[in-house]
């Protein structure tokens, strides 16, 4: 397994005997998420998969709102996938289907969207918190895979803390990046413009930025 994975639970949070993980900042921030990408997936229909899923929290809340939408949850570290079982259990919805084993690292993920089992013209990816606690390789590969399966009208949702032009839009995510990059030189607050790259790279473009409390943001990628 890869090195760079977060580990929800070991912060004396109680872990549920069926494996479900709580992630304090789900509480915080999954009212605003679900405030921009309803603005997109209200009366849609289709498959989205929600990229480095964690505890699986998100997905159960979005997935409760937007019957018509399959959600794909995902990750690569083997506790996250059980706990984002275990919420899919309890929640008893028939719109999430079980996660997705995919490491972002590999720019082919995944296999189950080559063999057929998966789905393969998405309405939106979606990724919170993921590409500043990993290494850069993980936003090229998390690009790359978007790039290639999005369906035409389709969207990569990020959310996180961004720098712009190279500056860090607040003084505590400057602290917050220093405090990653000492954990591992290889992750820290990506910048939009670097992003823009990857996007570019794929054919993709970036379509909306909407500031988001505690100074994060949510980019908005489609189709050029
Ligand atoms: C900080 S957590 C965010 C989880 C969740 N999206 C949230 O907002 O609560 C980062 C997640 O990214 C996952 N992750 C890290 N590296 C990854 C990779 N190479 N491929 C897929 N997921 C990865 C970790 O396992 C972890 O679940």
């Amino acid at each position: 397994m890869a090195e760079f994975v977060v580990e929800f639970g070991k912060d004396g949070r109680p872990v549920e005997a069926d494996g479900r993980l709580d992630a304090a900042a789900f509480h915080r921030n999954h009212a605003p998420i679900w405030a921009v990408l309803e603005k997109f997936l209200a009366r849609k229909s289709g498959d989205v998969v929600e990229a480095g899923s964690g505890t699986g929290q998100h997905v159960v809340h979005f997935a409760t709102r937007t019957p018509d939408i399959t959600w794909w949850p995902s990750d690569l570290n083997e506790r996250h996938l059980k706990s984002i079982e275990a919420w899919r259990t309890h929640a008893g919805l028939p719109n999430i289907r079980p996660p997705l084993r995919i490491d972002l690292t590999d720019p082919a993920w995944c296999p189950e969207m080559h063999d057929g089992s998966g789905p393969t013209e998405l309405l939106a990816v979606f990724c919170a918190n993921v590409i500043h606690i990993a290494p850069w390789r993980v936003a090229e590969g998390l690009f790359a895979g978007a790039a290639r399966y999005l369906r035409s009208d389709g969207r990569l949702f990020l959310y996180g803390p961004f720098k712009r032009e190279g500056k860090h839009t607040a003084l505590s995510n400057a602290v917050f990046d220093t405090s990653l990059r000492e954990q591992d030189p290889e992750w820290g607050v990506r910048d939009i413009a670097d992003l823009e790259k990857l996007a570019e790279a794929g054919g993709l473009a970036l379509i909306e930025t909407v500031e988001m409390p505690a100074n994060n943001m949510i980019l908005a990628y489609g189709r050029r």
